[in-house]
């Protein structure tokens, strides 16, 4: 089967097999920044022109590493970063929608990428302490001001994403999404038909489908790996899907940007759609 190569997000065109950066800082094993800018680095060399961040991965140390590894950036880099979830003790998670603290963690963003526009700000999640819009009002704000060329959202159901597509325009949701987690079909399917990119996070299971049996055997029949085929899935599966899978090794890396080039047959397809996964 044919498979789009690039997709339009917005006004900007990116090559479909992206890179994920959050496991670069603060997590461990933790990569020595040598080995993590050169992982970076080594990304965009490879072709990649959409990389994904956030201001909570590392509290502050993954935008900055990117910035160290990339800046100045080449024209085509497309890096999206993501705001309002915070990290308030290790391990810990909590979402803070105000309106003035987006704006805050909006400018610091900017500050450690040290540019003057965020290509792609997501709220990372919605807070659901805080009225939507005044969490959507404080973005549009910020795309307004001409701090912010598009916004997206992550982690939404359905309606709440047609609820903020009254209020701002949305052009890429974040949610987490793989061959064997599909809980968020409808919202795909949604994506799809509305022309919305559509990044599933945990793109191969936390690398767990590089060791599946099951996938193992489709990857033989390929010439590839297991987790090449799991990604190979999910560009076949829409073409507004924009996988970022995650890595520390430069050879996972290549491995991950190789997927792009993997082709699936109709039946191939339709047999991997049917190891199905939890919805
Ligand atoms: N929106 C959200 O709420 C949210 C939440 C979580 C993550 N994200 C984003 O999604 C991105 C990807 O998610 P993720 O990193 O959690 O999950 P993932 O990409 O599914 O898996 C990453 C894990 O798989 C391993 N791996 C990667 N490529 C491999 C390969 N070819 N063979 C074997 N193992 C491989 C990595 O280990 P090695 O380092 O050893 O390769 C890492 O432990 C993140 O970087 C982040 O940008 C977003």
């Amino acid at each position: 089967m044919t498979i789009e190569a690039t997709l339009k997000i917005g006004e900007l065109t990116v090559r479909r097999l992206g890179f994920g950066a959050m496991r670069l800082t603060g997590y461990r094993p933790e990569p020595d920044r040598t080995q993590a800018v050169q992982v970076a680095r080594r990304a965009v060399e490879l072709g990649v022109t959409f990389i994904d961040t956030a201001d909570a991965y590392g509290i502050g140390a993954n935008e900055e590493l990117l910035a160290e590894a990339l800046h100045p950036y080449a024209e085509d880099l497309v890096i999206a970063t993501k705001i309002g979830h915070t990290r308030p003790s290790p391990g810990e998670w909590k979402p803070v929608g105000r309106p003035e603290y987006l704006r805050q963690a909006a400018e610091l963003s900017l500050r450690r990428l040290k540019i003057e526009r965020i290509d792609l700000l997501q709220l990372h999640r919605i807070d659901p302490a805080v009225p939507l819009a005044d969490q959507l009002g404080a973005l549009a704000q910020l795309r307004q001001e001409g701090r912010v060329r598009h916004l997206g959202l992550s982690e939404v159901t359905v309606e709440q994403l047609e609820e903020a597509r009254r209020m701002i325009d949305v052009v890429s949701v974040q949610n987490r999404y793989n061959l064997t987690d599909r809980e968020h079909e409808s919202v795909l399917d949604y994506c799809t038909q509305e022309g919305i990119a559509f990044i599933p996070w945990f793109p191969i299971a936390n690398g767990s489908h590089a060791t599946s049996v099951e996938l193992a055997e489709m990857a033989a029949e390929l010439d590839a790996t297991p987790a090449q085929v799991s990604l190979a899935w999910l560009l076949h599966r829409s073409p507004v899907v924009v996988p970022i899978p995650g890595t520390k090794s430069e050879a996972h890396l290549t491995e991950n940007v190789a997927a792009a080039q993997l082709r699936l047959s109709a039946d191939q397809l339709a047999r991997l759609t049917s190891m199905g996964g939890r919805r």
